[in-house]
């Protein structure tokens, strides 16, 4: 699909930073795609990369069972960069030595480059610059027709490159795409426009263009529908699919009665004031709170909730007649996921959309963005026109507040935690901290307490506050949101809810918690 853009092949041996390298090369407007390090030659090719980088990886090259790859790579006569167990590779397949290192490497060291080489070009200081190491084995001795390129205190060969070749093969020790490396961009951009020559002209506005003359081709005259789920996924896959085809697109959003406050609200006018794309908004939560019951188990509420939204949305589907296609915000982690490109080096992946599509329903897929990352579908909704409180909105689960009220979901307790959770956002975003902070939200306890209004003696629910930060929610650190914030939240949710008499903090972070508390 994006031949006329010069791409870079990535290919995956197994590093938690494969996906980073790809992002940092797609900065400066080039395409980037991951494959699995055992690709053949031929899948290879038919990206008709102009560059190609051997991820780094946990194996050592002298395993038996290290992962290989189609060594008619080193004969296309394409340009190589390889990143630690990468560079481990280039040298092993040319005959060097690579031995585990006396001292493993794990961290910042201070690098030594020539700056005369192409690789290293614009890099202004003659001085060390830190770069981030992490391995266990280093070349001991470079290929013939090699040369050392750049070193540090422990490793003396710590970037390679062959010098007298028809391809140019690089290596290099450390790793280019992390934040602690300096210059790693520069590097990077190094290899892709300057080595590689790569144009570039992969933009937000490239992929929107190209995006829809693609669901155009795809589309004909058919009939396609999206369900919105709030999330800016979907919304910016619906307002694209709209650009392309207008009104051949229905969009459906079901409300569950288990959003925040006022949140169905704006997104409807959100939806009316800019961009003139009919959304149905079908209101069925009293049907999901009668669904839920009494019920008090969390996978329970998960089960009735996912089970219910599927029979809601097969009917308000059929009221919307005959449709062709469904548009579905997939992204390229969940692509590499499913392929199981990351063999080693998978994230793991806890839960599943209630909006899940039933399997019955027989639609064609939409994906507008499966080669895209979640900050460029951000970045392509700002382009778009979306507002930023779409844009910018924090992950909130499928079964939403049903699983922030502990026990039993009833309309009160969903209008109690609704205003709590209300106060929670508005003082974090006041403060300006709402970026910084990955989830920030209130939890209902309907556990009592005792506590004392005016000389009266009360006796109501908890409010447990829950923010933190992570970079991906698989891991998570409880936020340290300074006290006067946290003084305020409490004293307004005590005073302006009624209900509530105590505001606890949760200092847990995950693992061992969960960011939900169900
Ligand atoms: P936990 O609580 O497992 O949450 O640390 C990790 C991330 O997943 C979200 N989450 C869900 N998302 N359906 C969803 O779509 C769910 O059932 C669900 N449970 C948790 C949670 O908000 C956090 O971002």
């Amino acid at each position: 699909m994006h031949l006329h853009h010069d791409t870079i092949v990535i290919l995956d041996f197994g590093s938690q930073y494969t996906q980073l390298i790809a992002r940092r090369i797609r900065e400066f407007h080039v395409f980037s795609v991951i494959l699995p390090a055992q690709s053949s030659t031929q899948d290879i090719l038919k990206h008709a990369p102009k560059g190609i980088i051997f991820s780094g990886g946990p194996a050592s090259v002298n395993q038996t069972h290290a992962p290989k790859l189609d060594s008619h790579i080193f004969k296309l006569g394409i340009p190589i960069l390889g990143i630690c167990y990468g560079m481990q590779l280039i040298a092993h397949h040319c005959k060097g030595t690579v031995t585990p290192t006396p001292k493993r490497e794990f961290g910042r060291a201070d690098l030594q480059v020539d700056d005369t080489d192409d690789l290293f070009k614009g890099i202004k200081t003659k001085k060390p610059f830190p770069v981030w190491m992490s391995h266990g084995d280093s070349v001991q001795k470079i290929p013939k027709g090699f040369q050392i390129i750049a070193s540090t205190e422990h490793a003396p060969i710590a970037a390679i490159k062959q010098s007298n070749s028809s391809q140019q093969l690089f290596g290099i020790q450390f790793h280019p795409e992390v934040v602690h490396t300096q210059h790693g961009s520069t590097i990077l951009k190094n290899f892709a426009c300057h080595i590689c020559h790569c144009q570039p002209t992969w933009t937000m506005g490239s992929f929107i263009n190209q995006a829809i003359t693609d669901i155009r081709k795809t589309v004909g005259q058919g009939k396609v529908m999206c369900a919105l789920s709030g999330g800016v996924d979907s919304t910016v896959a619906a307002v694209l699919v709209h650009r392309a085809i207008g009104s051949q697109l229905s969009c459906l959003f079901i409300n569950n009665g288990l959003m925040r406050k006022d949140e169905v609200a704006q997104l409807q006018t959100a939806f009316d004031a800019s961009y003139d794309m009919p959304v149905r908004i079908a209101d069925h939560s009293s049907t999901f709170i009668t669904a839920l019951g009494r019920t008090t188990n969390p996978e329970r509420k998960r089960k009735i909730i996912g089970r219910h939204f599927i029979k809601v949305f097969e009917y308000e589907a059929a009221a919307i007649g005959t449709v062709n296609f469904l548009v579905q915000g997939t992204l390229y982690p969940d692509v590499i996921e499913s392929l199981s490109v990351n063999g080693l080096s998978s994230t793991i992946k806890t839960h599943h959309n209630v909006g899940g599509l039933p399997k019955r329903m027989k639609f064609k897929l939409i994906e507008p963005f499966r080669e895209l990352f979640k900050d460029e579908v951000r970045q392509l909704g700002l382009e778009l026109g979306l507002p930023e409180s779409i844009v910018w909105r924090q992950p909130f689960p499928g079964p939403g507040l049903a699983i922030r009220i502990l026990g039993a979901v009833t309309s009160e307790r969903l209008a109690l935690l609704r205003d709590a959770d209300a106060i929670v956002r508005e003082e974090i975003e006041q403060a300006g901290l709402s970026r910084s902070i990955w989830q920030f939200f209130a939890v209902l306890l309907p556990i009592q307490t005792v506590g004392v209004m005016g000389d009266k003696r009360t006796y109501e629910f908890v409010i447990a506050i829950r923010a933190v930060t992570s970079t991906d929610g698989m891991t998570a650190d409880w936020a340290e949101i300074p006290h006067p914030i946290l003084a305020i939240m409490s004293k307004r949710i005590i005073n302006e809810v009624h209900g509530v008499n105590r505001v606890v903090y949760d200092i847990s972070s995950k693992p061992p918690a969960t960011i939900e508390w169900e």
